[in-house]
């Protein structure tokens, strides 16, 4: 069977960083209550007129890099965001246009922070149908774009940034011992919409609008959802939590976090975390945890990680991979 294997990893966070002492000069906040609620420290937000197709272009062509692979062998691209640069066409097209051949497959997946979950599902199964041989995937994010500056129950726990893999083809085995993706679980559960979504759009109030958050309701059902879709990866591979080297969650609230390993019985410090350097950066955070996980030898090849994600919808899911 094939497996689609994890070639390479890259990152791109925007030059601007935000500190959580500059937010308490604009909205009632302090640095002490966003690092004990959060576990935030600061974000990075995008320049004016830098857009999210920047930034997955920069992410994608350093991914390339650490491939050893040519834009022009790619033959899938896809862009999990929920923060297009417009609202068609796909974000991807452009990364598509700047790093690809012309005629390349190219569509954005909206999971909001499930979205790199998402992708690695939708990406996977082009390469099980023999539909793709070479895909890049990429989380990218201008959150800053719809953020409420003046509401600071949202404005200081998200940020800017993009993550992307290069995942090509291998022959497998089919067992839990292959390179690649082992298993992908992805849900949804539309009734909780009012608990996390932005206020606005095309068909609704023709604006952009803004993120709005009950965010006790979403962190309760993040713990419940996060917990069980590691359990289904783990049961549907016959493994346990003692053969996962790496948890590499969607980064919201550190809290979170701990919360999940410790429900998993999961060592803390097999925990990857960045929420404190990049904020939640939506679909882009599991990347961005993933390379710098790579980045700094801790996540070696062979090495089975864990990835999950709970969002807007609400979405969520889970991805087991061997580097
Ligand atoms: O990525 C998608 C998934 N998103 C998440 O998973 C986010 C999940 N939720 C969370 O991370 C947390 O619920 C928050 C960080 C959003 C909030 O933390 P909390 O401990 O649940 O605080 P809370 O909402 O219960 O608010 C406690 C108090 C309130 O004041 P009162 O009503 O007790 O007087 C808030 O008004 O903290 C106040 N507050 C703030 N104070 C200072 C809310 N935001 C702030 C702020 N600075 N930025």
């Amino acid at each position: 069977m094939f497996r689609s294997v994890i070639q390479g990893v890259g990152a791109y966070l925007p030059e601007r960083v935000l500190t959580n002492a500059e937010l308490a000069k604009q909205v009632d906040t302090s640095d002490e209550w966003i690092i004990e609620r959060t576990g935030i420290c600061k974000r990075h937000v995008a320049a004016d007129g830098q857009k999210t197709s920047d930034l997955a272009i920069e992410a994608a062509t350093r991914a390339l890099k650490a491939a050893g692979r040519d834009g022009n062998e790619v033959d899938l691209f896809v862009v999990a965001t929920a923060t297009p640069d417009e609202t068609f066409p796909a974000t991807a097209a452009r990364v598509q246009s700047a790093l690809g051949r012309p005629g390349v497959p190219s569509f954005d997946v909206q999971a909001v922070c499930s979205g790199f979950i998402y992708g690695l599902a939708v990406v996977d199964n082009f390469i099980k149908a023999g539909q793709s041989k070479c895909a890049v995937l990429i989380g990218a994010e201008t959150f800053s774009r719809i953020l409420d500056w003046e509401d600071r129950t949202t404005c200081v726990l998200f940020g800017d940034g993009a993550g992307a893999v290069v995942v090509s083809a291998e022959e497998g085995t089919g067992t839990s011992s292959d390179r690649g993706i082992l298993s992908t679980h992805l849900h949804s559960d539309g009734r909780y919409h009012d608990m996390l979504y932005v206020d606005g759009g095309p068909a609704s109030t023709q604006t952009t609008g803004h993120v709005r958050m009950k965010g006790k309701e979403v962190f309760r059902h993040a713990v419940v959802n996060l917990a069980s879709t590691v359990r289904e990866a783990l049961d549907a591979n016959g493994l346990t939590i003692d053969d996962v080297d790496w948890l590499v969650p969607h980064q919201a609230n550190k809290r979170i976090l701990d919360s999940t390993a410790s429900k998993l019985g999961m060592d803390p410090a097999k925990v990857i975390v960045t929420v404190d350097q990049h904020a939640n950066t939506s679909a882009a955070s599991i990347p961005l945890a993933f390379e710098t996980g790579v980045a700094d030898g801790r996540i070696k090849p062979g090495q089975l990680v864990l990835m999950e994600a709970m969002g807007g919808g609400f979405t969520w899911g889970s991805a087991l991979v061997r580097l």
